[in-house]
């Protein structure tokens, strides 16, 4: 049974609520559920009291002394950090920071390939030097894995002069890395080790599962409390441990980053999101553990579908594995993961986290229940019939035979901040062959930048991406999403 927990974000915003009735004070619909507002109608009145920013009572998130120094302090208890910082602005802010702080303009960090935009997003805002690396990646499922300790190793030789490494653990599949051995790696070079751990909050809660980044070693961990416990959208939470990371820059650079209206929604959603999984993670999380185990058990026993699980783990870069993450192949069926994504939405009202080519990834958490589960098995069985009786218009087996394997790293001319500022035009896809590229092009998902800012345009890496633009793969972050042309440098 859950115990009751401490909470004083929570507290101190329901003492307000009761307390001041009257407000002088931003925001302008001063805590009522005004005429003529739609999202009064949608939201609730008490979302809308709720919605405050620093008041007296209420401490300040760039200055905490009170309320929300008790919150992160109890989340640092709870996640084993010596510090830990409520983010406002997403897991994203939180990656930008770090790279702030351990980099100066010229200095290199180590980051991976599967890194997610924000991270690239640091890497030009800080002016530092990427050195990338690639993580192992399973053909089968054309997905990434994760990371060998001795690929960190090799490089970080080969560049006696790197200030930090970046991780992705675990990957957006929930696969982990060895990230005790690696942490080892980084630690004897005297450099921190730093882990996008947005797909990890949860793994602290339950001994099947890995462990997290800091039990683990790292220096720091960036955690979307909001994506895989219960905060709200955009609520994060950042982990600091041991002294490599100099902790009065970092504050300073989440000074500059993050807006000066704190939301209190998103801060009483962490503290709430911390305490719930106190009390009741262990649960939570078993429960999930039990559903998802179901779901890969039934789907495996489907024609057209596989799902991998603990048994991929001690393949090179799959030291461990989230089995909530529940990653569906549609391979067998001929059918690509996106039109399977539609067909699931559009028929039976599923809406699965991402698609890629070959496969659909479900994150499930102790907020689903059987009845999702059985809804979902039973439309994977009516999709496959569908298929069967010639339901469905992509045709994998074309896109198969076209699909390369992922291009060889590109050629790196100017860095990303170089690239960011030059002056850049714009060129059809088709002839951009040997010109340097002044965006980020990563499809959407898995999200793995085929070419970042400033490196250069290969005809190879234009065919790939030709080709995954005719399989109706979504590109994000780039100029024209529909990739007819791309932004080079002038
Ligand atoms: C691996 C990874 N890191 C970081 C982020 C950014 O998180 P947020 O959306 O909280 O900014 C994401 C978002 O999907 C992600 O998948």
């Amino acid at each position: 049974m859950c115990g009751p927990e401490n909470t004083p974000i929570v507290n101190a915003l329901k003492k307000y609520i009761d307390d001041c009735t009257i407000r002088f004070h931003m925001p302008g619909h001063k805590g009522r559920k005004n005429a003529h507002n739609p999202a009064a109608e949608l939201l609730g009145e008490r979302v809308f009291a709720s919605d405050v920013t620093n008041v007296p009572g209420l401490d300040d998130l760039y200055q905490a002394h009170g309320v929300i120094k008790d919150a992160q302090g109890l989340a640092a208890k709870t996640f084993g950090a010596d510090f830990t910082y409520f983010l406002v602005n997403g897991s994203s802010c939180g990656l930008q920071a770090l790279v702030m702080t351990v980099c100066r303009p010229g200095d290199k960090i180590l980051v991976p390939r599967n890194m997610h935009r924000s991270i690239l997003s640091g890497v030009i805002l800080s002016g530092a030097v990427p050195v990338y690396f690639k993580p192992e990646y399973d053909w089968d499922y054309n997905i990434p894995l994760g990371t060998r300790p001795e690929t960190i190793d090799r490089i970080l030789d080969c560049h006696p002069d790197i200030k930090a490494v970046m991780l992705v653990n675990p990957t957006y599949h929930g696969i982990t890395s060895d990230v005790p051995s690696i942490a080892r790696t980084v630690h004897a070079r005297n450099i921190p080790l730093l882990v996008d751990e947005a797909h990890g909050p949860h793994l602290h809660f339950h001994k099947d599962l890995p462990g997290t980044a800091l039990e683990g070693g790292a220096d720091a961990s960036v955690q979307g409390t909001h994506k895989m416990l219960s905060a709200f959208t955009q609520a994060s939470m950042l982990h600091l441990k041991g002294n490599l990371i100099d902790r009065q820059r970092l504050e300073a650079v989440l000074r500059l980053l993050q807006s000066t209206s704190t939301s209190y929604l998103l801060l009483a959603s962490l503290d709430a999101a911390r305490a719930q999984f106190n009390a009741c993670g262990k649960e939570m999380v078993q429960e999930a553990l039990d559903l998802a185990g179901y779901l890969r058990e039934k789907i495996n026993g489907i024609e057209g579908y596989s799902s991998f699980g603990v048994e991929m783990i001690g393949k090179p870069g799959i030291s461990g594995l989230d089995p909530t993450k529940v990653v569906i192949s549609v391979r067998g069926l001929q059918v690509t993961g996106l039109w399977a994504e539609k067909w699931l939405r559009e028929n039976r009202g599923i809406q699965v986290e991402m698609s890629d080519v070959f496969n659909l990834l479900l994150i499930v958490t102790g907020g689903n229940n059987l009845s999702d589960a059985d809804s979902l098995i039973k439309a994977l069985r009516d999709m496959s019939d569908c298929v069967r009786q010639g339901g469905a218009k992509a045709d994998l087996q074309g896109a198969v035979a076209q699909l390369n394997p992922f291009p060889g790293m590109p050629e790196m001319v100017i860095t990303p901040r170089e690239a960011f500022w030059n002056p850049v035009t714009v060129v059809p896809l088709q002839e951009a062959a040997g010109r340097i590229c002044a965006e980020v092009i990563a499809c959407y998902p898995p999200g793995i930048p085929v070419i970042c800012p400033g490196e250069r345009l290969t005809s190879e890496i234009i065919e790939y991406l030709t080709v995954l633009r005719n399989l109706g793969m979504h590109f994000q972050g780039c100029y024209d999403a529909c990739l007819e042309s791309v932004r080079v440098i002038k």
